[in-house]
């Protein structure tokens, strides 16, 4: 009987949590619904890699050796580097949260941990942990703190190689996956512990596995519930471009809206019922790069914007600082022209829901209860046929000027008659339902 009961408890204790599905807590479905409610953040891709002004895969694209990179955390002082004046330009952009990359594939960590010297204070002549100081400014602004955070590794002897960073000289008999387990569950552990509430993590890399001949055992599941157990509300969202793993909360395109795959990175079969998040570079890089002056322009980005709402997604909208610690110019400009425009339509955006209308080739609908916002990204007509029952329109005006839409009921649809023709980026009906 002692023995039945020893071995109840045993398996209470240590088996059945192996097999339990993970469910969120309280605080994990409030943080869900505030990141929804957001829409809007900047991913901020920095680095020792910026000196060398080539992105961030710079390394590994030049076949750059371990040792000699190093020496690039030698020289990294970013004199112009400024936290609080980062912050207030993505409040003043429209953005509520930021994603920064805490280690990115180099390796190089880019604030203070006990568990490798390669890090900012250690490290380099700077020795200021650049991840506190934004932390504290977001908490002074209110914006919400995420981290990215690389599961691949082209600096670490331990890291068990994958398909990239074959080339950069690594001894490789060195190869541990525990002791590169235990790293990385250390250092999250102190993301956890020391920068107050992280909303996110945002986890990148496992790709470079996916060609093993032998599938490659991440042990996420229990990372995950180690990080929910530090921080149950902090979200976790894994660029794998795969289907959801057990304990994910939010769900990552790269470089397309939900649904749309033209940059082939965001193939997933399914979308998912969690949040969405597409990422997306303002010109062709992640980290700085000197030469590409490739950038998107505004009217591009606010539509991004727009399509990502309508298709019930947030943008994590890309900056690659310069080494200095200065956001590039054309990146600036950029931020204060979409901040200009939601600060006149972020209604329409902020806290609203895909809307009861599906995305076409016209635009996307977003809504708030029962409020419709009908935007209007490119139409040739001044009328557009909305397949919704004519009984469940009550109004319609122009959200800008408030002026009345005409409305003809059909059977099977509204058709609204725009007063003038649209030839704004993103010209906005209210639709208020019954
Ligand atoms: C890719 C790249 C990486 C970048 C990320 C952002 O996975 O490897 O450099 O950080 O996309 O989405």
């Amino acid at each position: 009987m002692k023995k039945k009961l020893l071995f109840l408890l045993f398996f209470l204790a240590f088996v059945s949590p192996i097999f339990a599905q993970y469910t969120p807590t309280a605080e994990n479905l409030a943080a869900r619904k505030q990141f929804a409610d957001d829409r809007f953040g900047i991913f901020i891709h920095w680095g020792i890699y910026s000196m060398l002004a080539n992105g961030e895969w710079v390394q590994n694209n030049r076949n750059i050796n371990y040792k000699e990179y190093t020496h690039l955390a030698d020289g990294f002082c970013p004199s112009r580097f400024d936290a609080d004046a980062w912050v207030r330009l993505f409040k003043e952009a429209g953005a509520r949260y930021i994603t920064i990359t805490s280690r990115h594939h180099d390796g190089f960590s880019m604030f203070h941990t006990a568990q490798d010297t390669f890090n900012i204070v250690d490290a380099t002549p700077f020795h200021r942990d650049v991840l506190k100081e934004l932390a504290q400014a977001c908490e002074r602004h209110g914006l919400s703190l995420h981290f990215y955070y690389s599961h691949l590794d082209w600096h670490r002897l331990d890291y068990p190689l994958g398909r990239t960073g074959r080339r950069v000289g690594r001894p490789t008999d060195q190869q541990n996956w525990q002791s590169y387990y235990d790293f990385m569950n250390a250092q999250l552990r102190e993301l956890l512990t020391n920068y107050g509430a992280i909303r996110c993590l945002w986890f990148d890399g496992v790709w470079d596995h996916e060609s093993d001949a032998q599938p490659f055992d991440w042990h996420l599941p229990e990372q995950y519930r180690m990080i929910h157990s530090l921080q149950p509300a902090c979200l976790i969202g894994n660029n794998h471009h795969r289907k959801l793993i057990d304990g994910e909360d939010i769900q990552i395109f790269e470089q397309d809206l939900p649904g749309e795959n033209t940059a082939g990175f965001s193939g997933q079969q399914t979308i998912s019922q969690l949040p969405l998040e597409t990422c997306m570079t303002m010109n062709n890089t992640w980290g700085y790069d000197i030469t590409d002056k490739n950038y998107k322009n505004t009217d591009e980005i606010v539509k991004n914007l727009v399509r990502a709402a309508g298709k019930n997604g947030n943008l994590l909208l890309n900056v690659g600082p310069r080494p200095d610690g200065e956001i590039p110019a054309e990146a600036v400009e950029r931020l204060r022209e979409v901040g200009a425009w939601l600060k006149v339509n972020g209604e329409t955006i902020y806290g609203t829901r895909g809307g009861i209308v599906a995305p076409h080739d016209w635009g996307v609908t977003t809504q708030r209860d029962k409020t419709l916002y009908v935007h209007i990204l490119n139409l040739q007509d001044d009328g557009l046929f909305l397949p919704i029952s004519g009984k469940k329109v009550k109004k319609a005006v122009m959200f800008n000027t408030r002026k009345p839409v005409s409305l003809h009921k059909s059977a099977n649809g509204v058709t609204i008659l725009l007063p003038e023709h649209p030839k704004a980026v993103d010209t906005i009906v209210e639709i208020t339902l019954n």
